[in-house]
Formats: C-alpha cells, structure tokens, sequence
C-alpha cells in the first residue's frame, strides 16, 4: 500500500531552489518520490541538485517570472504541486526602508510570486488538481523586523487564502509555512562575524534552537502530499514555539532569570 505521505510520481516546481531552504526543499521532495522542477535567478545556482529542469527568471520582475512561467508550462506542462519559496529581505527596520526599498521588498516576495504562481494555479484549475505551498515567515504574524518584508509576507496568507477559497471547487489547495528563524549556510557567516549571536537570538525560543531547513521542507512535503488533502488555506509556523507565547517575558519577568 502506497503512504499518502509519498509523492512518488508527482512534479514539483520550487523557487529559490538554489537557496538555503530551497536546497532542502528539493532534498526532502526527492525522497518523497518526486520529481522537482528548480527555479532561481541564475542557472549556476541549480547546478548538481538532481532537477529534472530548471526555469530562470527575476522573481523581482513580475513580467519577466510570469513569461518564463507561462513558456515553461507550454513546454513540460503543469506540475503537480508548487512551492513559492524564493525571497530576499535587506530593510531590517523603518530607518533602512524609503519608497524604492519597500516597493523592491514587496516586488520580491509577494507581487513575483503572484505572478509565477497565476499561471499555474489557472492551469491546475483546468486540470481539476493542484497544490501549492508559500513559504512565508513568523514576520508575516507578528512584528519581529524588515517592515516591508513582513507586509509582503503577510501578502503571501492573503493570497493563499484568496487561491484556496476561490479555487478550491476546482481541486486546487493553498497553504503556508510560516519559518521562524531558520539555521541556513547564510546564518554560518553571520556567527563567524559575532559568535555570540546565539546568546541574543536562542532565548526567544521555546524549542531553545532555530528551525532546520529540513524541518520546513518537511512540512511543505506534507502539505503537498495526500497526507493533507483535506488541508486548505492554513497557516503552519514551523518556529521552534516562537509565535505561542513570549519565552522571554516569561523568564525575566515572571521566573526573575
Ligand atoms: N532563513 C530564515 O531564517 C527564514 C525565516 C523565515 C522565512 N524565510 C523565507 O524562506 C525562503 C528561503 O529563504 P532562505 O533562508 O533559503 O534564503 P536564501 O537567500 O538562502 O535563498 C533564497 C532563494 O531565493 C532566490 N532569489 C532571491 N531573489 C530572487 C529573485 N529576484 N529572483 C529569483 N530568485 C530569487 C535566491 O537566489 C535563493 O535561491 C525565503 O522566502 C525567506 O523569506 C527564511
């Protein structure tokens, strides 16, 4: 008897493939069976990553990511699943954020994603079947940094919802992975530059670590698979317990550490 867990067969197309969450997500949909299709910015970044294909496009330029979209859908057809994970954030705070730099953040991570996803939701809607996966962030849920990021991210569950309500009666399910942060390569130079980085970010964690990759790869399997086919328009933060409470009230103030 086949799991529902599994997804061998299916085709899954991953943005951001080449990234430090991206490289797990196609690790953990390979194991599942899958094939993965890898998008990114620059073909070198999906070089030895076991892809069936590859799509390049500037996420950043709507335009751009819904023509390559649209080609590649011409060409290979529609995949099973998505997950819209490609993003990028700088703007930490209000000081480093003006105009340009909030329209930049919320091209990135929510109107490219828009626009390379809505061709393949219209196409999943025709076939009758379809799941796709945002991956989204805790920031998205509460305020915790990079305001334009977050909006863009908040952007993300209104445009799971919008997808799973909307096409929903055609077989096609959305939902969102909600990272805390997340123990990347990028975090690897940031503790070469200050060793003690971890004192100032674990104690905010209940689980008392940052999320692996693998453990959002994990979950955006499980959202693709079967397993959750009854599963639509739902928000999962994988965050080690940051978003059930605030660890850090409850050991200074109330157990005086
Ligand atoms: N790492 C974390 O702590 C964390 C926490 C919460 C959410 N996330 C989210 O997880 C996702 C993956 O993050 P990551 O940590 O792997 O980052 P990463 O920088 O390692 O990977 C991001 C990927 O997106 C691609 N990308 C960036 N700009 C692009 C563009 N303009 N066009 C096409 N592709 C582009 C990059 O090339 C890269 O492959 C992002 O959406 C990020 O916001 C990360």
């Amino acid at each position: 008897m086949t799991s529902p867990f599994r997804l061998d067969g299916k085709t899954v197309l991953i943005s951001g493939a080449g990234g430090g969450i991206g490289q797990s997500l196609v690790n953990a949909f390979r194991e599942a069976g899958a094939s993965v299709i890898g998008a990114d910015r620059e073909a070198k970044l999906l070089e030895g990553l076991g892809l069936s294909s590859t799509v390049i496009f500037d996420q950043a330029d709507p335009k751009a990511a819904r023509a390559a979209i649209e080609a590649y859908l011409i060409d290979h057809g529609t995949p099973d699943a998505v997950v819209s994970n490609a993003g990028f954030t700088r703007a930490e705070h209000f000081g480093q954020v003006d105009d340009d730099v909030w329209a930049s953040e919320l091209a990135i991570n929510l109107n490219g994603a828009y626009a390379m996803t809505d061709p393949i939701v219209a196409a999943m809607a025709q076939r009758g079947r379809g799941s796709l996966v945002f991956i989204s962030s805790v920031n998205a849920l509460a305020h915790f940094g990079n305001p334009a990021y977050s909006a863009a991210k908040a952007g993300l569950i209104a445009y799971a919802k919008a997808i799973a309500v909307e096409r929903g009666g055609e077989g096609v399910r959305a939902n969102v992975i909600a990272p805390g942060s997340v123990r990347t390569p990028a975090w690897d130079h940031r503790l070469a530059a200050d060793p003690t980085l971890l004192d100032n970010v674990l104690p905010h964690y209940p689980l008392g670590r940052m999320v692996l990759p693998v453990e959002v790869a994990n979950a955006a399997v499980f959202y693709c698979s079967d397993a959750a086919s009854g599963i639509t328009g739902t928000v999962l933060p994988v965050d080690a317990g940051l978003t059930a409470g605030n660890l850090r009230f409850v050991d200074e103030v109330l157990r005086g550490k």
